[in-house]
């Protein structure tokens, strides 16, 4: 037995979490949908750090999707600055945890430069880290990191015999990155909404009607304890 009673030996390596609910929590509080994200601040840093007490390798959080841009401008505006201010406010605290950080998503001329330098900037920072792996998916899409990594491998003229599964998964955003356990999505919505689609394809899917500025340290171990109460096939008959 672990924290949280939960079986050390079966700790998911790679968690990945939809942060979903903020907008709706704070209306339902009389607040404006952005008291949301930074009550979510809250939420993210309860999980970051129950991941490294645990021992789990990776983390993975939906900052920023590639439909996101189409919320009202206002919103766009406040959830970018938002991942700037949290990037540049928190990162020395992450360094001196050992989480390494990192970013998957396309960098296209949408992101403002000043924050392309932040996330290099951390990136550099924590490169040498030895904890967990955090890693912040900004202006991310699932179909368009597979779009990406088939053009790479049709600019580097692979003939179509030589595609295989490995040759779509050596040209995704992260290379390094195994595929989820356990993915985990907030506040009662029960949809991937293209999020890490090649690498969820044998992932455990919880879903929670918890709104993610009330997901905490013990909703994440209660999220370990069904994922391990669940027994995992892929594809075979199970022992
Ligand atoms: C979904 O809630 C949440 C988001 C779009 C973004 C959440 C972002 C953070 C908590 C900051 C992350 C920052 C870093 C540096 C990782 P929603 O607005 O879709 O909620 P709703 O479904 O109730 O509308």
């Amino acid at each position: 037995m672990t924290l949280g009673g939960l079986d050390p030996d079966r700790i998911p390596e790679h968690i990945a979490c939809v942060m979903d609910g903020n907008g709706r929590w704070a209306l339902a509080q009389g607040l404006p949908r952005t008291e949301g994200h930074k009550a979510g601040e809250h939420s993210l840093f309860e999980v970051v750090e129950g991941c490294s007490d645990l021992g789990v390798d990776w983390l993975t959080v939906y900052a920023f999707s590639t439909e996101n841009w189409k919320r009202p401008k206002d919103e766009v505006r406040f959830l970018i600055n938002f991942n700037e201010e949290i990037l540049v406010r928190r990162r020395e605290e992450l360094h001196e945890r050992d989480v390494r950080i990192r970013f998957v998503g396309r960098r296209d001329w949408r992101v403002p430069k000043r924050l392309i330098r932040r996330m290099d900037e951390s990136v550099e920072l924590t490169k040498n880290n030895k904890g967990l792996t955090f890693t912040i998916a900004f202006n991310y899409g699932g179909r368009a990191e597979i779009v990406d990594a088939v053009k790479q491998i049709v600019e580097a003229g692979t003939p179509a015999d030589k595609i295989s599964e490995r040759t779509i998964a050596k040209h995704l955003y992260d290379t390094d990155m195994p595929d989820p356990d356990l993915m985990i999505r907030t506040s009662g919505e029960y949809r991937i909404s293209n999020f890490l689609l090649w690498e969820l394809a044998y992932s455990e899917l919880l879903f929670t009607e918890t709104p993610w500025p009330e997901f905490d340290r013990q909703a994440l171990f209660g999220a370990i304890a069904e994922y391990q109460d669940r027994e995992r096939r892929f594809g075979g008959v199970g022992g």
